[in-house]
C-alpha cells in the first residue's frame, strides 16, 4: 500500500520517478506527490503535490520548468489511511530539514504528536507521516544517520521512508520495518523503490534493505549500515523476467493480459516441481519432514489468496486425511489458535508483504507452529519471515484484481496434497504420477477456456445491468463461487454473494427475485445434481441463470439462460477452467460498465496496513 521511489544519479530524477510511481500506481491512486532537489541554496527541496492518479502528477509538473534537470528525488503514489484524500495529506511531508515519503502506519502518532506540540511543534496535515518527518527533524544535528536511528527507536508501527535532508542534497537515506523497500545501482544511479516494477527499465538486480539498517545512497553508490554503524552487504536478487512482462504488451488492460498468461504461470509453477512425474520440493529446500506428524495444518491468507486456501482444504483433506482450517489472517491473528510443533501453517501471498498474512505467521512461529510461505514475490517480507517458502512463478502481477496469482496457488496446492498423501502412504507414486500428469494437462483445458472469451463477453451483456449477482457451488464449486464472487465485487461494483448451493434455502433465497442472475458452477460429480436441484429452486424464483457444466453433462436446457461447457476433463481440475471463467465474466462486466478495471476504486493490491 503507498508506492515509494527514491532516485539519485544522471539522468532527470523527475522522469525517472513519475515513472516509477506509474508502475507503481497498483499499491494506491488517492494522491501522488514528488520532491526533488534543485540549485537554490535557501529552498533545495522543492516539493510538488496533487490529488488524484500519477498522471495528474505529471501534468502538474509541466508547470513547473527548472533551470537545470533535477538529479535526485523521491516520489510516491498513497493508499490513504490517516487523514483524507486532500493535497495537503499527500507526501512528500516535510519538516525543519527533513523531506520524507512514507509507506505504512505509524501507530504511536498521537503520543510522539503531544511530545512534539509541548515543543511548539504543529503539524500541518491529519498524517501520521508528517509526525514521522517531525521526529526525525527533532533528532537531526547534521547526522543523518543518528537522526534517523533515534527516531526509529521510537516510531512504532510499519514504515519503509525515503528521506532527503535539505543541507544534504546529493544524498538519499532510507530505512525501513514490516513495509517493503528495495534498492539498487547501476550506471544510471542509486534507486530506492516498493517494488523492482519501478525500476525495471533501469536494471534487474536489487537487493532488499534489511529492517534495522540505514540505506545511504549517493549518485554512484549505495551504502548499508546496521544500526551499530557497520557496513553490510546485501544479497543481490535477479529478476529472471524481462520488463516486457510489466507492461501491457497490446492488451486493453493488464487483467485481460494476465488472465491470458495463466497457462504459462501455471506451468513455469509446476515445472520444476515434479521430478519424474511426481511432486517434489527438494529444489525449494522444502524437505519431506516438514509434513511429517502433522495433527493438523492451517491455511492463513486475504482476499483471493485465501479463495485458494479454501481449495486447498478440499484438496489436501480429500487426499492427506488431515484436517485443515483456513482462517482469514486478519482473524487468525488476534485469535487464540490451538497450533503447535505438529501443526504446519501454510500462508499464501501473492505480494509477501499483507500485514495481516504477515503477522499471522510472525504468530504461529511464536507459538512452536511450522510455517511454509506460498509467495508470488521473490524475498518478499512474509517469505523472509517464514521457515519454509514455495515461490509461485505469475511474473509481476499489476492488475489489483488478482488473477495468474490465483491460479498458481491453486496449482501449488494440487502438488501439495499429492505430496503429503505420498508421504503418508495414502496415494500410491502410479496414482500421484497420474494426478501429476493431469494437473500438468489441465493447462490445456485452461488455455482452451480462454478462447471462450467471446461467449463470456457475451453474456455479460445482462450481467452488466444487475443490481445483486450470485454464486453457487458445491465442494471445490463452492471455493470458485467465493473468487468469482469477490472477482466481480472488486471491479464491477456489483454487490455480490457466494453461496454454498445448499445453504441458500436457509434464508438468502428469499433475495432471489425476477431476474437476479445466479451464476451456478456444477462440475464436481458428487453433487452434481444437488447443485442441479438448487439451480431448479433459484430458477422456479423467476432467476436468470448461467450455469457451469462439464462437457458431457446432459442438461435440460430450460433450467438456465446460459449454458457454459468446459471442455471434457477430470472433475478434479476444473477449477482452472472455473477460474477462467469468473474471472472473464467479471472482467468483461466491468469493461461493459466502462470502469478502471485494473485500479479499482478504494482498493490497492498490496495491502501493507491492518
Ligand atoms: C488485496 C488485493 C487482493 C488480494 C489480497 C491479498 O486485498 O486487492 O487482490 O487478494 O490483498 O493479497 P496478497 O498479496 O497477500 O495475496
Amino acid at each position: 500500500m503507498c508506492g515509494i521511489v527514491g532516485y539519485i544519479g544522471n539522468t532527470d530524477a523527475r522522469q525517472i520517478i513519475t515513472c516509477g510511481l506509474l508502475a507503481l500506481e497498483y499499491r494506491g491512486y488517492d494522491s501522488a506527490g514528488i520532491a526533488y532537489c534543485i540549485n537554490d541554496s535557501l529552498n533545495p527541496v522543492k516539493i510538488v503535490k496533487t490529488t488524484g492518479k500519477v498522471m495528474n502528477l505529471v501534468n502538474k509538473l509541466e508547470q513547473y520548468n527548472e533551470d537545470s534537470v533535477p538529479l535526485s528525488g523521491i516520489g510516491h503514489t498513497r493508499w490513504a489511511t490517516h487523514g483524507g484524500v486532500t493535497e495537503v495529506n499527500s507526501h512528500p511531508h516535510s519538516y525543519g530539514r527533513v523531506t520524507l515519503i512514507h509507506n505504512g502506519i505509524i501507530e504511536n502518532y498521537r503520543e510522539l504528536s503531544d511530545i512534539l506540540a509541548k515543543d511548539g511543534k504543529f503539524p500541518v496535515s491529519q498524517t501520521d507521516t508528517e509526525i514521522a518527518a517531525m521526529v526525525i527533524d527533532s533528532y537531526y544535528e547534521g547526522d543523518a544517520f543518528e537522526a534517523i536511528k533515534k527516531a526509529c527507536e521510537v516510531l512504532e508501527g510499519s514504515y519503509s521512508f525515503c528521506i532527503i535532508f535539505s543541507d544534504q542534497p546529493d544524498k538519499i537515506y532510507a530505512t525501513r520495518k514490516n513495509s517493503p523497500l528495495i534498492a539498487a545501482n547501476c550506471s544510471t544511479g542509486s534507486f530506492v523503490a516498493s517494488d523492482i516494477v519501478a525500476i525495471i527499465d533501469y536494471t534487474k538486480d536489487y537487493f532488499i534493505l534489511p529492517e534495522n539498517h540505514i540505506a545511504k545512497l549517493t549518485s554512484d553508490s549505495i551504502t548499508v549500515y546496521d544500526y551499530f554503524g557497520n557496513i553490510f552487504t546485501p544479497e543481490t536478487i535477479h529478476v529472471n523476467w524481462d520488463i516486457a512482462a510489466a507492461k501491457k504488451g497490446g492488451y486493453e488492460h493488464f487483467m485481460l493480459k494476465e488472465i491470458h498468461e495463466q497457462p504459462d504461470a501455471v506451468i513455469n509453477t509446476i515445472s520444476p516441481r515434479i521430478v519424474k512425474g511426481l511432486p517434489d520440493f527438494s529444489s525449494d529446500n522444502v524437505p519431506d519432514d516438514l509434513f511429517k506428524n502433522l495433527n493438523r495444518i492451517v491455511i492463513t491468507a486475504c482476499g483471493t489468496a485465501m479463495h485458494a486456501g479454501m481449495l486447498g482444504k478440499v484438496m489436501i483433506e480429500k487426499y492427506a486425511r488431515i484436517p485443515v482450517s483456513v482462517d482469514i489472517a486478519s482473524e487468525f491473528r488476534y485469535s487464540d489458535p490451538i497450533i503447535d510443533e505438529h501443526t504446519l501453517v501454510i500462508a499464501i501471498s501473492q505480494s509477501g508483504e499483507t500485514a495481516d498474512t504477515l503477522a499471522a505467521v510472525k504468530l504461529a512461529k511464536s507459538l512452536g507452529a511450522r510455517t511454509l510461505a506460498i509467495v508470488n514475490v521473490k524475498g518478499s517480507i512474509i517469505a523472509l519471515e517464514s521457515d519454509y517458502v514455495l515461490y509461485t512463478h505469475a511474473g509481476p502481477e499489476i492488475s489489483v484484481a488478482s488473477t495468474k496469482a490465483y491460479t498458481v496457488q491453486l496449482s501449488l496446492m494440487y502438488l501439495i496434497a499429492y505430496k503429503i498423501a505420498m508421504i503418508k502412504n495414502l496415494l500410491s507414486d502410479n496414482d500421484a504420477r497420474c494426478r501429476t500428469e493431469c494437473l500438468i494437462n489441465s493447462v490445456d483445458d485452461m488455455k482452451a477456456t480462454i478462447n471462450m472469451d467471446q461467449e463470456l463477453f457475451y453474456i455479460t451483456k445482462k450481467l452488466k445491468k444487475a443490481d445483486n449477482i450470485f454464486y453457487l457451488g458445491r465442494g471445490l464449486d463452492y471455493a470458485i463461487a467465493c473468487e468469482g464472487s469477490l472477482k466481480l465485487k472488486e471491479i464491477s461494483y456489483i454487490h455480490s454473494e457466494a453461496y454454498a448451493a445448499g445453504e441458500l434455502k436457509h434464508g438468502t433465497i428469499s433475495l432471489i427475485t425476477d431476474n437476479v442472475p445466479v451464476i451456478a458452477f456444477a462440475t464436481q460429480d458428487n453433487v452434481y445434481s444437488k447443485v442441479i436441484s438448487n439451480v431448479v429452486e433459484v430458477r422456479s424464483r423467476g432467476a436468470y441463470v448461467i450455469l457451469v457444466t462439464k462437457s458431457g453433462e446432459h442438461v435440460d436446457t430450460s433450467l438456465c439462460d446460459h449454458h457454459i461447457t468446459l471442455p471434457k476433463m477430470d472433475e478434479e481440475f476444473t477449477p482452472f477452467c472455473n477460474a477462467v471463467i469468473l474471472q472473464y465474466l467479471a472482467y468483461f462486466t466491468a469493461v461493459r460498465r466502462d470502469l478502471n478495471v485494473d485500479q479499482p476504486r478504494n482498493l490497492a493490491k498490496s495491502v501493507t496496513v491492518e
